[in-house]
């Protein structure tokens, strides 16, 4: 809850990896403390114990380096941090790869940083600025972009948090435990108003969720959003993105998401959100194999929000969903040679930015 506390040392734990943050967490703080009030006390010990008395002469031990207690004194002094060292190192490398790899079935968010705000598209259609409303007991993962610099989305009470950044997509997951309000803060200086980009986490009853998100945007889903997009845009002209409008020019996209693509160099490559990214911004980066270098660029043209929802988009083509959308028609091909693979035909570059709506 947000209201202000008394006092605590930690906020309020409230998903599925809190637990084992703070469990190692204060596995480290019990262990750090133990040998430093050790050392502290034997420095104090040890310099009473050995003090200089009045009238007593130095005197030093032969040195002798294979001494059988030198040698255990050493390999225990070694063996005993190196096997705290190694569990504080196994521990976290396993909550690492946990918040590190999102569960197949966890619910699509995506979120841009911008200076200083956050915004976050459902992909029902639902957007909302500063304020991030997920179901309990859900696993929820956040695809997330900057605008502008580097931002980093931090849930204390998920103890997670992700680095933001402009020109590529990270993501984060969690599953939140209890219904409640959490803090977000922003955790990478951004700039002036840095400290001020804040917003708030609701945690809600799947139906009191479902009763939010059921009230909508009115602008439909994203992936229609991103499919009007894609008309505007004049992706279709070349892009046939049904399976019986295969176009020749250009790879077909039904089907693509989350695929492995071959590419022109022999390589391949996933098909992923900076995939589909980069193919839009730098189209001559990856050059699909069996395709030639036709494609313009849409740099400049398309805004990161209006690239989030291409991608749902694209996304809802297959072959995850499954259900190929075919409610708008694309521009119907033309019937000659314009088809044929290997004969490429003068693209049409959309020169006019897109409307305020595609914005
Ligand atoms: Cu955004 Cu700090």
């Amino acid at each position: 809850m947000l209201e202000a506390k008394s006092f605590e040392l930690f906020p309020e734990a409230a998903s599925t990896i809190a637990g084992h943050v703070d469990a190692f967490y204060a596995f480290m703080v019990l262990v750090s403390a133990f040998f430093s009030l050790l050392i502290a006390f034997l420095v104090v010990f040890f310099a009473y114990k050995f003090r200089h008395k009045p009238g007593e002469k130095v005197v030093y031990p032969p040195y002798d380096e294979h001494s059988l207690s030198g040698m255990l004194l050493e390999v225990v002094w070694t063996g005993i941090p190196l096997g705290l060292s190694m569990i504080m190192f196994v521990w976290g490398v396993s909550i690492y790869f946990t918040e590190a790899r999102p569960p197949a079935d966890s619910m699509e968010i995506y979120v841009t940083g911008k200076q200083w705000m956050w915004k976050i598209q459902h992909m029902e259609g639902a957007r909302e600025i500063n304020e991030l409303h997920i179901p309990v007991n859900r696993n929820v993962k956040l695809t997330m972009t900057s605008e502008d610099v580097i931002h980093d989305f931090f849930v204390p009470a998920f103890r997670t948090k992700a680095d933001v950044l402009p020109g590529r997509y990270t993501t984060e997951w969690f599953r939140a435990t209890k219904v409640g309000s959490y803090h977000i803060f922003c955790a990478e200086y951004c700039g002036t108003k840095h400290s001020g980009m804040i917003g708030t986490v609701t945690v809600m009853s799947e139906a009191d969720f479902n009763a939010w998100l059921g009230a909508g945007s009115g602008e439909g889903s994203m992936a229609e959003q991103g499919q009007s997009l894609f008309n505007q845009l004049g992706c279709g002209n070349c892009h046939a993105s049904t399976l019986n409008n295969q176009n020749g020019r250009c790879p077909n996209l039904v089907g693509l998401f989350g695929a492995q693509v071959d590419l022109k160099d022999g390589k391949k490559v996933k098909a992923d959100e900076s995939y589909i990214r980069e193919s839009v911004l730098y189209p001559q980066s990856k050059i699909v194999a069996g395709y030639d270098d036709i494609m313009p660029t849409f740099k400049g043209l398309i805004t990161e929000d209006g690239m989030l929802k291409l991608i749902e988009y694209i996304r809802s083509l297959g072959p995850k969903n499954g259900v190929i959308n075919s409610a708008t028609p694309l521009p119907v091909q033309s019937g000659d040679g314009s088809n044929v693979a290997g004969k490429p035909v003068p693209m049409k570059v959309p020169g006019a930015p897109p409307s305020a709506a595609a914005r």
